[in-house]
């Protein structure tokens, strides 16, 4: 019989390896790889580390369909706890292509290598428990730790020298890059500079400008040049990343419960996500912001879970579409110093009148005079003031 594993050809996948075979009795394991935009040696690594396991290996293209929900999570401007959502959006893609294999291999089981505190683990098995397949979880069922995995791959000879991660866990995708474990699991460590691969040291730099042309809600040109949405986000990583932009170190409170530090990088992520809500705020009006900014915290918060298939999210994103049916413009961003800004919006769909809010017109426009305020301001505070200093005199 035959397993599917979620392959990166890290440590805790290559160790699953002789575990599924030795522990579980399957006779093939294949080695699966999604590509959600990880860098290219990660791939090269996988497919190395297979060979010498002597496992098939298979790699699946999914950078399209990972760009086009990262770009999703931009409309619902989703963050978690402050930093751009990343994993958690790769997790169900990575999924559906692993069982998609799966199936098609006449797998009897799908296989991952999350550790049974974290959160992936629930993402995946979220997907997979939707099908027949037996779900098989090494790491956690056999309760292994990271050490253990260490000396059981020396052991053994495994293959997992020379891995780019070295002492970190490491989950990179095309909108974000993660890295725990280690001296990071002290939350009172100043890390290494070293841990960050995207984003450079912003000191000393000039800032840099540049401009986001956005289409019902989605971003479709970077400085002009209409690109499709896996290029410009791999541009504007580039780009934002020289100037030290999107990076996070922040204690996570995982959906188990247990707090985690975590540090991220996520410069493009940052950018698009601080444009976005900048032409927003020029186009939506005050009740679409406010209301929007609840269903936006709960598309966030479903797709932390790894569940953003869910009829909840559906009917969110319908409330979403039809307000981003106004989020057509361009929004120019400065860069500078290891932080991004929006400095300038425009867009057709405008909301805001330059002559009513102007400080050189004496009226509002429309038939209405600066005087007509002045019953609005005698009411302003009344119940306030009406209301006693201390009610306990
Ligand atoms: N804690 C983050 C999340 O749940 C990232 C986990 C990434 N995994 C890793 N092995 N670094 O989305
Ligand atoms: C893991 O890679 O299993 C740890 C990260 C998580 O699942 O939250």
């Amino acid at each position: 019989t035959r397993v599917a594993l979620a392959f990166s050809g890290g440590l805790d996948t290559t160790v699953c390896v002789p575990l599924l075979e030795e522990e579980y009795d399957y006779d093939e394991v294949i080695g699966v790889t999604v590509d959600v935009g990880q860098p290219a040696a990660e791939f090269e690594e996988a497919a190395e580390t297979a060979a010498a396991l002597d496992v098939e290996h298979t790699v699946v293209d999914a950078r399209e369909e990972f760009a086009e929900l990262c770009l999703q999570s931009v409309q619902a401007n989703a963050t978690y706890q402050g930093y751009p959502l990343g994993t958690a959006l790769a997790r169900p893609i990575i999924a559906e292509a692993i069982l998609g294999v799966a199936l098609e291999e006449e797998c009897a089981a799908v296989a991952h290598g999350c550790t049974g505190k974290g959160n992936d683990q629930l993402r995946f098995e979220a997907v997979w428990r939707d099908s027949e397949l037996d779900v098989i979880a090494p790491v956690r069922e056999l309760g292994l730790t990271r050490e253990w995995e260490n000396e059981y791959a020396a052991e053994r000879g495994l293959p997992v020298e020379g891995g780019s991660e070295g002492k970190y866990s490491v989950d990179t995708n095309l909108w974000s890059r993660s890295v725990e474990g280690s001296e990071l699991e002290d939350p009172s460590t100043i890390p290494d500079d070293d841990i960050y691969e995207w984003t450079d040291n912003p000191d000393g730099s000039d800032p840099a400008y540049v401009t986001i042309e956005f289409e019902d809600g989605t971003p479709v040109a970077l400085d002009n040049e209409v690109t499709d949405p896996v290029a410009l986000i791999e541009a504007l990583n580039e780009q934002a990343g020289a100037y030290g932009v999107g990076r996070t170190d922040m204690m996570e409170d995982r959906m188990l419960g247990l707090k985690v530090r975590e540090n991220y990088e996520h410069p493009a992520a940052t950018v698009l996500l601080t444009a976005h809500e900048a032409l927003e705020g020029l186009v939506l009006t005050t009740e679409q912001r406010q209301f929007k900014n609840h269903v936006d915290q709960q598309w966030a918060e479903k797709a932390y879970e790894g569940l953003v298939d869910a009829p909840l999210v559906d009917a969110l994103e319908g409330f979403i579409d039809e307000t981003q049916k106004r989020v057509t413009g361009t929004v120019t961003v400065k860069l500078e110093g290891g932080h991004c800004r929006a400095v300038a919006r425009e867009s057709p769909h405008s909301v805001y009148s330059e002559r009513a809010a102007s400080f050189n017109e004496s009226d509002v426009g429309g038939g209405i005079e600066q005087a007509d305020a002045t019953g609005v301001a005698k009411y302003h505070g009344f119940q306030s003031r009406l209301a006693d200093d201390d009610p306990t005199a």
